[in-house]
């Protein structure tokens, strides 16, 4: 028996991990250890594939010759609902890392991320058809919704166990002969895709029955309207102030003419997205989830007022401080498919300490947030440009053999010069040594 007086303290872990980025994928899996996000072996595990071969490969899909990988990279600086959280992001385009660290830190200075969701409500549609009168099938339908949801549960027991189950039935007229049944089915931490297709086929018989038609369709929406999240954040002026623009509030309100530009025009709105989605996706890849479901549900959102708006707004709050807020379809799952196989998926989840359905699509919302801040910023002030070559020097810079803070000088030099060649970058390291040799300072 231990001693009830003596109590453990828990473990205070940061996300702020200065000059990760310049170091090497070895080293900042080793950062993560003395940080305590992860045991030794944990952090071995992360390195190449994370443990997915081909015949997990060969479990999840068809026809597989072979394993397509991508980066796996960890954004930084993320403080949400009062937690730091490392956000782990499979992606292929340079910069979104970089970018929704950069962002999360401005929005850290403001408290950082606040998020609430819906309950884990997925939909089945069923689509009836040969519809003879359409009153009296919607009157039939509504009359017998309770008994209806009852047959539902019993379809789904174990869901029912995890505290799941059937919420409502909702009938919709789509024409003089059709109508479409809804079930909003809570699946928990499951995405609930298999879940209510089975459930929609296994009821579609006796809801034709009931309605006196034909089903037609039995398969879940991607319009998950009643799974949505929405994540906040202010950032104080101060934390707008860069180099070039001394003042936040100018800082503040190039990103509100940003805003108000994508609120005009779909064609930027469909850009400004596009920026929202770089943060989603890459979360949802990199934890094995549906990322198409996702984007599917978020453009229809988008569009639900008849015009195709932007999924953020941006505002002035208190003591002028810029305040954001992303609102979204998020359908997650931390339970069944890749979530439940893939051994890089499930390290990436327990890295960052996902608890549940819920809490990714916190998560990833969070990182969308943040990534579509950081190109507002950036577009509104010095374009993105500057800051993808500045990337992209550095990148060079260590491909040409820079270590710690040599990566920064030759990329300084490199941006400077405006000459990103590994030659180049490998004769102003020489030079650099050469200096160091003689002495230089
Ligand atoms: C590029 O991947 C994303 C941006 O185009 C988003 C935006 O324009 O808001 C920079």
């Amino acid at each position: 028996m231990g001693d009830e007086r003596v109590k453990t303290l828990p473990v205070r872990r940061t996300s702020r991990l200065s000059g990760f980025y310049q170091q090497s994928p070895e080293r900042r899996r080793a950062r993560l250890v003395e940080a305590r996000w992860v045991a030794p072996e944990e952090a071995e595990g992360l390195a190449g594939l994370g443990g997915f071969d081909e015949a997990c490969a060969d479990s999840l899909v068809e026809n597989v010759i072979g394993l397509h990988g991508l980066p796996l990279g960890l954004a930084l600086n993320f403080v949400i609902d009062g937690v730091e959280r490392l956000v782990p992001m499979a992606v292929e385009e340079p910069s979104i890392i970089a970018a929704a660290s950069l962002a999360a830190r401005l929005c850290a200075a403001g408290g950082g991320f606040s998020v609430t969701a819906d309950p884990p409500i997925t939909t089945a549609q069923v689509q009836l058809l040969d519809v003879r009168s359409v009153e009296a099938s919607l009157a039939a339908l509504v009359e017998k919704a309770p008994e209806l949801l009852a047959e539902v549960d019993a379809l789904i027991p174990t869901m029912r166990a995890r505290g799941g189950g059937a919420r409502e039935v909702e009938v919709r007229v789509l024409d003089a002969t059709t109508l479409v049944v809804h079930l909003h089915i809570d699946t928990r931490d499951a995405m609930g895709a298999n879940c209510v297709n089975a459930v929609a086929e296994a009821l579609a018989p006796r809801l034709a029955e009931v309605a006196r038609a034909r089903a037609g369709l039995k398969i879940l929406t991607n319009l998950a309207d009643r799974r949505t999240v929405r994540v906040r954040a202010h950032v104080p002026l101060a934390a707008l102030v860069t180099e070039a623009f001394s003042d936040g509030a100018v800082v503040r309100d190039g990103i509100l003419e940003a805003q108000r530009f994508a609120e005009l025009d779909p064609y930027r709105a469909v850009t400004h997205n596009k920026g929202v989605m770089n943060g989603v996706d890459a979360v949802l890849v990199a934890c094995g989830n549906d990322w198409r479901a996702v984007e599917a549900g978020a453009h229809a959102w988008a569009s639900r007022t008849g015009v195709y708006r932007p999924l953020t707004t941006w505002g002035v709050g208190v003591e002028g401080a810029l305040e954001g807020e992303l609102w979204m379809p998020l359908a997650t799952s931390t339970a069944g498919g890749a979530a439940r196989t893939h051994p890089g998926v499930l390290r990436a989840l327990r890295l960052a300490r996902v608890s549940g359905a819920l809490d990714l699509a916190g998560l990833a919302a969070a990182a969308g947030l943040a990534t579509n801040l950081a190109a507002l910023r950036a577009l509104s002030t010095e374009g993105i440009q500057k800051g993808h070559m500045a990337l992209h020097a550095r990148r060079v810079a260590a491909e040409a053999g820079a270590q710690g803070a040599l990566i920064e000088i030759v990329a300084e030099r490199l941006s400077r010069e405006r000459v990103y060649r590994p030659e180049r970058a490998r004769e102003i390291l020489a030079a650099e040594a050469a200096r160091s040799r003689e002495g230089c300072p």
